[in-house]
């Protein structure tokens, strides 16, 4: 098997087709949002695609930092995938990182033949809707739905803040921010903005996937200004946002939020949103 940077048309459409069935068959996502896009865009990448005894096997590799960084379809993660994707990072000298999704705190690394070690956890938490109270609104904080055209540089300005120790959110820019707002998911009403004195001070961005095996509604980003942290304005914007999905006649709602982020963990709980698995990343490096 070996590294692609482009599909064709024919094999992106069959892949598309394996994950769609997949998802339909276990009632989750394949492939996470950021490979979809990639792949449905054309965005150059090291495509690992192959058959083994009979299955459709796929890993997509993007560059970071230090590791060529991999996530496979459907959670097939086969020796001999592995073996390639290692190969891939080797050759281009890199470290190898490799994500086992929907596992269990006690999910193993990956059989390959190199030692890896587990680098980064993405927990999904889920719970129900019914119930949640918005808690009282202080006088001087407002909600409002974002405002296209108007709010983009506030927001992304406060998101870079908000997101500064998270590698990939905190480096939100304009154009994946419009990406976003071309996907037929999106909604400037399930995008709550709270203001303070005109300014935006916090934000709590709902998505709602309809998908063919049921619908749910998602926390999909969440952040408080830095400097007003610890004063109940997340639990205001999270709140706000389950009461939005709610009102859509939802009737569960799910995230994901870094393993160790103990503050929104411990907010989520709180609400009622417990673990139902998490996505382990391993690599190779230091
Ligand atoms: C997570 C975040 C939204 C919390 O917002 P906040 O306004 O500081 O939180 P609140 O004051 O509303 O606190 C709500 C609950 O969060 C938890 N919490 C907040 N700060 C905490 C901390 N430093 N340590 C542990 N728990 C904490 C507590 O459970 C708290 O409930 P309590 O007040 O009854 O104890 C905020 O820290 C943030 O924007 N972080 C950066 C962005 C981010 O990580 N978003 C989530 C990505 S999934």
């Amino acid at each position: 098997m070996h590294c692609l940077q482009q599909l064709d048309a024919t094999e992106r459409n069959a892949l598309l087709a394996e994950a769609a069935s997949w998802s339909m068959a276990h009632a989750r996502e394949a492939l996470p949002e950021q490979a979809v896009l990639a792949l449905k865009a054309g965005a150059p990448a090291c495509h690992l695609l192959g058959t083994i005894d009979g299955t459709l096997v796929y890993a997509q590799g993007q560059s970071t930092s230090s590791a060529l960084e991999f996530v496979s379809m459907a959670d097939r993660l086969p020796v001999e995938l592995l073996d390639a994707a290692l190969e891939c990072a080797e050759g281009r000298g890199r470290d190898l990182a490799i994500w086992t999704r929907h596992v269990s705190s006690e999910g193993l690394a990956p059989p390959c033949g190199a030692s890896l070690r587990l680098d980064r956890e993405i927990l999904r938490l889920q719970g129900r809707l019914d119930g949640h109270l918005v808690p009282g609104m202080p006088e001087d904080v407002s909600i409002s739905a974002f405002q296209p055209g108007h709010d983009e540089a506030e927001f992304l300005e406060l998101n870079a803040r908000a997101f500064a120790d998270h590698p990939e959110q905190g480096a939100m820019s304009q154009a994946d921010l419009s990406l976003r707002f071309r996907q037929s998911w999106f909604d400037p009403e399930g995008f709550l903005v709270l203001r303070q004195h005109g300014a935006m001070i916090a934000f709590c961005w709902t998505k709602v996937h309809r998908e063919p095996w049921g619908d749910i509604g998602e926390i999909y980003v969440i952040g408080v200004d830095p400097r007003l942290a610890g004063r109940g304005l997340g639990r205001l914007a999270v709140s706000a946002g389950l009461d939005h999905l709610a009102g859509l006649g939802l009737a569960e709602a799910m995230l994901y939020v870094e393993a160790t982020n103990e503050p929104a963990i411990g907010l989520y709980r709180s609400l009622g949103l417990s673990e139902s698995w998490r996505d382990r990343r391993w690599t190779t490096g230091s």
